[in-house]
């Protein structure tokens, strides 16, 4: 059935208290669950109490200390008819966690039990109101076989344990703070600690663990180090504490997000936590930094203040991402990590706003709520709130977002409450804001720049796209960051910030000079589509000279994006036009490997080409294959121009020895970006410096670097021979082995869907770890190369998986739907064949209601 907004109504009951008993077991759990409930006073009186299940019988029912008969199921909900306002109701249910390859609910992991219950997982372990504005105290008592579990673990503080009969032991654990069943978390099993403390400025000592299986405690100190960052960020910069005396978080192989905010107990994907130098790269450094940041923000953006439904989910990831992403940046570098931020929501958030499964960041309506932990929930979600932040400015913003967890404390907020809060807060008016809540697609901003004697006139027009059930728009409010410089004397001009709050406007610039080049949307100050009317030579220019790092980039992109566009789309380029483009892009990239004052880190990015399914974005009828011809030809041409620039900037980057400094780092990033072009355009030469840095690798960043470029190359044994090594080099080590999936499935090589195919029979791969999935078919998936081979059997290939995987893990089945839903896209072959697929799957004969959600939305 399709849930909808607008029919909210709170839950008839209030449960102040829960109790909850395990007696655990991998194959047998049984669990008595004793709830405390009430009338709720401020909603519609009912004699029945509701209590999701998902697969669940009720064993027993009790109702105040009595065998129960005034109990019915409908369908998978137990309803328990209580006749006064309050009452005691106890229920008994048995699972198999063994069984649960769902991963939602409790679940086995190696040996070890562990919970997943956001969004509607709880329902999978008890009978419960399973929904984000039942806010209840929980405490737990688990007991199980000591040697198996020797490690037993839940919310909030641990305040009893002792022996059983048999070998069994059992602990207990209550949780002071009020909270939503979707919070719960338990963890048993046999794991090691990496113990540490941190004191709060209030002067609370809190103990911090990081539980993972016993080989892999060397590879907790990057998290930890992270954890506590974290927590002396939030302090300083939202003046947010952590309010227990302890705070655990757990590893686990077998996940199917990143992590999890559970109170007090959070648990992570291993990808998250694990890391040394020898396995891990800088990016994986980065990404455990970033999430570790992310769960224990969400402690108060998420815990302290929940959702009120789970339309509201951006609520707590759209803020929550924003924080990650500030504190990333006071961490990192703030134009580095804002690059790399955009580049996420252009190559995966604009796809989703222009297609199929475009919805506004507070959705109206949903079948399955796990289908919206979208790029557009999270992503986008945190631009818009970091759009109330740049008009604001951070002092007032961070009034704002004081005044909302003052206000809110303790309860299940919407969307609502938060902007009225920023707005009230720091003084905006975002009456016509909202309308960033409401309506989806992402804005177009026509830009133009018209000079008039000393001034220029800069003529903005927006539009919204249609989207699916939206198909008229009202104009938003597009902060727009903005500088006029002068091309003819090499002034930059001073930046402004103007907001486009209508269909047209006019905005004048005073005294620019006789060139005036215009730099707009700097920083990314609006997660908008900017089309605007520019000389190749004023982008060279921006590219070379903008004081905006970030503008800087976009510069760099608009000119590789304009012209592959127009060399992949309608009749194409001539000759003359295509070389004389590809000699402005390569002066561009010329000169940004020659500025001294660049620093690597920034260097490196701005070397990144524009992704593929960025420049198809662009393009009505996309051709994917044209695209790739021309995008790899580019590349070639560069590495051809600048083979010796390369090979010098190679070699200085090579020269300098490994460390964590933001110099080493940098040099890192340049020196595969450099053996990328060098592999396109001289291949030969190219083998050999990756084979090379291959085998002089002292750190994963180089090793997988190398690898990657070599394993898109054909005719060089170096190829065959560095993925022996190092699949024998790290053999066992599933993070590492999921790199060597992965690595193959993403390459350029020709074979590539034969490899993926044989891939797919190898020893190591199996469909039970979302890890492995994801590391062979998302990274085929993403494979423009790949996935869009012309006989459409890269699409035919997702569609066979989406099948395999929807009964064992429907939820991350689901998420290999949306590439599919492109169809509409590309060019008519591939489109027929695209949506062939998508039927294919919407016939079968049973669909979870995940995978059935996606695949209806993505035909239309
Ligand atoms: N709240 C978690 C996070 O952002 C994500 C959990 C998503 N779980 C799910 N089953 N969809 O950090
Ligand atoms: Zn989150």
């Amino acid at each position: 059935p399709l849930i909808r907004r607008e029919d909210y109504t709170p839950f008839a009951w209030l449960v102040p208290t829960t109790h909850l008993d395990f007696a655990l077991g991998l194959e047998k759990t049984r669990v008595v669950a004793t709830l405390d409930v009430e009338r709720n006073p401020d909603a519609e009186a009912s004699p029945h109490l509701r209590l999701n299940g998902d697969g669940l019988e009720p064993v027993e029912v009790e109702v105040d200390g009595q065998a129960a008969n005034s109990w019915a199921m409908d369908g998978e909900t137990l309803i328990v008819t209580l006749p006064a306002d309050r009452h005691t109701v106890r229920i008994v249910t048995e699972i198999d966690p063994s069984a649960n390859t769902q991963l939602m609910g409790l679940y086995a992991s190696n040996g070890m039990l562990c919970t997943q219950c956001e969004a509607e997982g709880f329902r999978r372990i008890a009978f419960f109101p399973d929904r984000p504005d039942v806010l209840s105290t929980y405490t737990v008592r688990m007991s199980g076989p000591k040697a198996q579990f020797p490690i037993l673990l839940c919310n909030g503080n641990n305040t009893a344990n002792g022996e059983g009969e048999h070998g069994t032991h059992w602990a207990e654990w209550h949780d002071p703070w009020p909270k939503p069943s979707y919070l719960f978390a338990l963890v048993a099993g046999d794991l090691v600690a990496n113990s540490d403390s941190f004191t709060t400025r209030s002067g609370r000592k809190v103990d911090l663990n990081i539980w993972v299986r016993d080989g892999d405690l060397p590879r907790t100190d990057h998290a930890m180090r992270s954890l506590k960052k974290s927590m002396e960020w939030d302090e300083e910069v939202f003046g947010r504490e952590y309010d227990l005396d302890l705070f655990n978080i757990v590893a686990v192989s077998d996940f199917n997000m990143g992590a999890m905010e559970n109170k007090g107990l959070n648990v992570f994907n291993t990808k998250y936590v694990l890391a040394d130098e020898e396995t891990a790269t800088d990016g994986d450094y980065d990404g455990i930094e970033g999430v570790i940041a992310h769960e224990y923000f969400h402690n108060w953006s998420g815990n302290r203040i929940t959702c009120r439904d789970w339309f509201q989910l951006s609520l707590k990831e759209g803020f929550t991402v924003l924080r990650d992403q500030l504190f990333s940046q006071d961490m990192q570098g703030e134009a580095v990590k804002r690059i790399e931020d955009v580049r996420v929501l252009r190559g995966v958030q604009f796809p989703e706003d222009s297609g199929p499964l475009a919805h506004p960041i507070r959705p109206d309506s949903f079948r399955e709520i796990s289908n919206f932990y979208t790029s557009t929930i999270y992503n986008k979600g945190a631009e818009v709130i970091r759009m109330m932040r740049t008009m604001a400015g951070p002092e007032k913003f961070r009034v704002g977002t004081d005044t909302y967890f003052d206000r809110h404390d303790g309860e299940a907020a919407t969307c609502e409450d938060f902007v009225k809060s920023i707005e009230d807060g720091a003084g905006l008016d975002l009456q016509q804001f909202r309308l960033w809540y409401s309506q989806a697609g992402t804005p177009k901003i026509k830009a133009e720049l018209v000079p008039d004697a000393s001034r220029a006139v800069l003529k903005l027009t927006q539009t919204v796209p249609p989207t699916p059930g939206q198909p008229d728009k009202q104009p938003m409010p597009i902060p727009l960051k903005v500088a006029v410089h002068d091309r003819a004397s090499g002034t930059l001009g001073e930046e402004r910030l103007i907001v486009l709050d209508k269909a047209q406007d006019s905005f004048v610039f005073e005294n620019v000079g006789d060139q005036p080049v215009l730099s707009i949307n700097r920083g990314f100050s609006a997660p908008v589509s900017i089309e605007r009317e520019i000389s190749n030579a004023d982008l060279v220019f921006l590219a070379a000279r903008d004081d905006d790092p970030f503008a800087r980039y976009e510069a760099f992109q608009d000119l590789v994006v304009g012209h592959l566009v127009a060399a992949a789309s309608g009749d194409g380029l001539a000759d003359d036009a295509k070389s004389a483009a590809r000699e402005d892009i390569t002066s561009a990239f010329a000169a940004i490997l020659a500025d001294d004052a660049l620093e690597d880190t920034m260097r490196g990015e701005l070397m990144l080409f524009p992704s593929q399914t960025y420049i198809a974005e662009q393009i009505e009828a996309a051709d994917p294959g044209r695209i790739f011809a021309e995008r790899e030809a580019l590349k070639a041409h560069i590495g051809a121009a600048l083979e010796s620039d390369l090979v010098a900037l190679h070699e200085r980057a090579s020269a300098i020895p490994f460390g964590f400094s933001q110099e080493a780092r940098g040099s890192r990033k340049v020196k595969t970006q450099a053996l990328v072009y060098l592999a396109a355009g001289a291949p030969e030469k190219a083998a050999d410096m990756a084979a090379a840095q291959y085998d002089a690798a002292d750190n994963m960043t180089d090793r997988q670097g190398s690898l990657m470029v070599l394993a898109g190359m054909t005719g060089t044994a170096a190829r065959t021979g560095r993925l022996l090594d190092f699949y024998n080099r790290y053999k066992g080590n599933d993070l590492v082995i999921d790199k060597w999936f992965a690595i193959q499935a993403s390459s350029l090589h020709p074979s590539v869907v034969e490899h993926v195919k044989a891939l797919a029979e190898h020893p190591d791969f199996t469909m039970k770890n979302p890890n492995r999935v994801r590391s062979l078919y998302m990274a085929f998936a993403g494979n423009p190369h790949g996935f869009h081979d012309a006989s459409g059997e890269g699409y035919r290939m997702i569609a066979d998986l989406i099948l395999e995987l929807d009964p064992l893990n429907p939820q991350t089945a689901a998420r290999f739907v949306p590439p599919l839903g492109r169809f509409r896209k590309l060019e008519a072959g591939r489109s027929a064949l695209m949506r062939e697929q998508l039927e294919r799957i919407a016939n079968a004969d049973k669909l979870s209601r995940d995978t059935y959600e996606q695949v209806s939305r993505s035909l239309g």
